[in-house]
């Protein structure tokens, strides 16, 4: 056999067992989501549903929709959330520059009523959005990155969007974002990737988000949709008035944990504060 080859990658599960990420939840800073993830636990011969309390720990959780579906706006209050209780956090902005995702974060901690002083020396930003060659270059935006996070040991990453990563190079996606995976996983990060969803088609579905087979990659991907009632059909469907806009929340899949699977209504505040709702089944059965 080669010299140069080794046998690092070979290890028993015992070895591996030592050092276990444990399975625990960090809030989301959304009303209604911290519930969504569980675990189940055995207690008299009994299974019981334990929810975990936010975003499953060191996850990498894609938050795919079509524009306007409230994906800033859940990783704006998560970061916020995370800097309140005194961690770093760290933004990679790819779509936008960063003094106006800043004067975004400012409104929606002003609407969290979360002072700005306590938590803009927390949040740590780099502007992918502003320079194309650190856009276009994976290897230097990450090196970049682990400069930042020596620099402010962050415990979560938000990557908004990682389909601005790949623009017109829709083959390199699973490329790029099996990386920034790799990166987050390493590192135990807990990490946000927002994807643009290409086709309106089939709004609550994962497929054509983020790419050709991205969700094989992440742990768990979270779908946003908004919908106007336009037919009778939906007017019954989701007991709705016509021309009302409805938001919808699903939780599309998790290797991690157990977590809701049922479609929900989601509401945008005027503020800009999601919320996670009741499931739509709820609305008709009653
Ligand atoms: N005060 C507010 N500030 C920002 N957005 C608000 C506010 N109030 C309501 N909204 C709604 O939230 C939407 C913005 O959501 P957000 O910016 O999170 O979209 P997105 O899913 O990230 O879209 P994109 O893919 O274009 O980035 C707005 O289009 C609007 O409908
Ligand atoms: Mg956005």
């Amino acid at each position: 056999m080669e010299e140069k080859w080794n046998n690092s990658g070979v290890r028993l599960a015992r070895e591996i067992g030592k050092d276990l990420p444990e399975l625990k939840g960090i809030a989301t800073g959304v009303e209604g989501l911290d519930e969504l993830f569980f675990t189940t636990i055995f207690k008299g011969g009994k299974v019981k549903v334990k929810p975990l309390g936010g975003y499953p720990e060191g996850g990498v959780i894609q938050i795919t929709g079509v524009p306007d579906t409230g994906k800033s706006l859940m990783a704006e209050q998560f970061l916020i959330t995370q800097a309140r209780f005194g961690n770093y956090v760290c933004l990679v902005t790819v779509e936008q520059p960063a003094a106006f995702y800043v004067a975004s974060l400012k409104q929606r901690a002003a609407a969290m009523s979360v002072k700005w002083e306590r938590i803009d020396d927390k949040i740590v930003i780099v502007d992918a959005a502003s320079d194309q060659d650190l856009r276009d270059d994976i290897p230097r935006l990450m090196h970049v990155l682990d400069g930042g996070l020596e620099k402010y040991p962050a415990k979560v990453l938000v990557i908004d969007s990682v389909t601005g990563l790949y623009e017109a190079k829709e083959m390199a996606a699973r490329n790029v974002v099996r990386q920034f995976y790799g990166f987050s996983k390493k590192r135990r990060l807990t990490s946000l990737f927002i994807s643009q969803k290409r086709s309106g088609h089939q709004e609550l579905s994962s497929e054509a988000a983020g790419g050709y087979g991205v969700g094989h990659i992440v742990d768990a991907t979270i779908v946003l949709a908004k919908k106007e009632i336009m037919s009778r059909y939906d007017q019954s469907l989701y007991a709705m008035p016509m021309g009302e806009l409805i938001r919808l929340f699903r939780i599309d899949g998790c290797r991690l944990c157990g977590h809701d699977t049922k479609t929900r209504f989601m509401e945008i505040t005027d503020s800009g504060i999601v919320k996670i709702g009741e499931p739509v089944s709820s609305k008709l059965n009653r």
